[in-house]
């Protein structure tokens, strides 16, 4: 299979047929096609979301839930439509299960906040030496109200949370395991399943950070028996703005409200508020409704898609992606997993990440350069920052040959 011709991964999927459904793709950047290689930061958006929006904006524009005007009522059918099928998406049981916030990082504090009156001193929590500040921040904070305390899995030389770390340190005293599905920083899969069901035995509820995951894998979190998951739309061809943490419904309705104000009540006295039943009772004042649309979109189109098509395409992808890079000179790889996904970091020499990110600009190739939001990564491979080149199944093995090209200038310019 070559990732580089026109039918890119056969006739299963057509990674050039896809891109036509993404404008922005087609820009140039000085003067220059544009190769977008920013995936995990943030992926393009296709036509179909694009339209959804302006269409909506043009035509179903209004507040939700509260109005009986024609205009109210197509706003929320089309915003709760949006939820009925992000539950298809993550493989919900319910409805009530989908929770709309701002994306990943509100998903996680909005459960650490509700988590605060039922820990102290006593309970931990673990996460795995790989997350997002998202990941930590929240966990952090939670554990200086409540005087829990952090427990860390660390990750080898590959990239891998050591399991055997993680077994020891799940005990009766660990009330929440929070790890991601994909590492931003490295491309690690975790096996999270495992890591769950390891949890489970523990008596620790667990949360998936699936910022990096929804874009490029099939998420059931029934099978993965997930407590929390939690999805950005803006990384899965969706507005930003919007996400959607999952909860299982038991541990949705344990929770108290996150923050409150107009939606989230059944009834306000000074005396008394009654709270909204689920999933409204996490969702106070106007929601980013025209973004919910668009990512119902967004899941809609990966689904029509098919990972089935999109994971074999895009894992083929990134092995030779990391062929091609390996073989530029001076490029040293950081993180190596054997189950990677989409992401290649690497440092080139030891040239500062923002130098050989700007010169790769100027050729109008787009890779992030910096710590990615994950310094306790960094740190543990000796590292203040790497250049990530992350894939979309937008992406093909030209726009990786393109990379290759600009870091060999890179190294005219820097003489290496
Ligand atoms: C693994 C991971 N978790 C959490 C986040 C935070 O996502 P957001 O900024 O959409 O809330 C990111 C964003 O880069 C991420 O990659």
């Amino acid at each position: 299979m070559d990732t580089s011709m026109t039918r890119s991964a056969g006739p299963a999927f057509d990674a050039l047929e896809v891109r036509s459904d993404f404008p922005l793709l087609s820009e140039t950047i000085h003067g220059k096609p544009l190769v977008y290689l920013d995936n995990a930061a943030s992926t393009q958006k296709p036509r179909a979301v694009i339209d959804a929006v302006s269409n909506f904006y043009c035509h179903s524009y209004s507040n939700v839930h509260r109005g009986v005007h024609a205009l109210s009522v197509r706003a929320t059918e089309a915003y709760e439509g949006a939820r009925d099928t992000m539950r298809d998406f993550l493989g919900a049981a319910d409805r009530k299960e989908i929770v709309f916030v701002r994306g990943t990082t509100e998903g996680i504090n909005l459960v650490a906040q509700g988590m605060t009156g039922s820990m102290g001193p006593g309970d931990e929590v673990l996460i795995s030496g790989l997350e997002h500040h998202s990941n930590i921040v929240p966990w952090q904070m939670l554990c200086e109200r409540t005087g829990a305390k952090l427990q860390v899995a660390r990750i080898d030389d590959s990239g891998e949370v050591d399991l055997d770390e993680y077994r020891r340190l799940l005990s009766p005293r660990t009330r929440i395991v929070a790890m991601s599905h994909i590492s931003n920083a490295l491309g690690t899969v975790n096996p999270v399943k495992e890591m769950i069901a390891l949890a489970r035995a523990a008596g620790s509820l667990t949360l998936v950070d699936g910022a990096q995951a929804a874009a490029h894998m099939p998420i059931d979190v029934q099978d993965l028996d997930a407590d929390f998951y939690t999805i950005s739309s803006h990384k899965m061809f969706g507005p930003s703005g919007i996400g959607v943490l999952y909860g299982k419904q038991a541990r949705l309705e344990a929770l108290p409200p996150y923050q409150g104000g107009g939606d989230m009540i059944l009834s306000v006295t000074f005396e008394k508020t009654t709270y909204n039943e689920l999933p409204y009772r996490f969702e106070a004042g106007t929601p980013c409704i025209e973004a919910a649309v668009g990512m119902g979109v967004a899941a809609r189109y990966l689904m029509d898609l098919g990972f089935d098509r999109i994971e074999p395409y895009e894992s083929r992808l990134l092995q030779d992606a990391t062929d091609v890079l390996r073989q530029v000179p001076d490029v040293q790889l950081i993180g190596t997993a054997r189950n990677k996904a989409s992401v290649i970091s690497f440092t080139l020499g030891d040239i500062h990440s923002h130098d050989v990110g700007t010169i790769v600009d100027s050729e109008a190739v787009a890779i992030r350069v910096g710590h990615h939001c994950a310094q306790p990564v960094m740190d543990r491979f000796g590292v203040s920052s790497t250049c990530r080149a992350s894939l979309a199944m937008y992406n093909t093995l030209d726009d990786v040959k393109r990379l290759a090209e600009a870091l060999h200038k890179v190294r005219e310019v820097f003489r290496l």
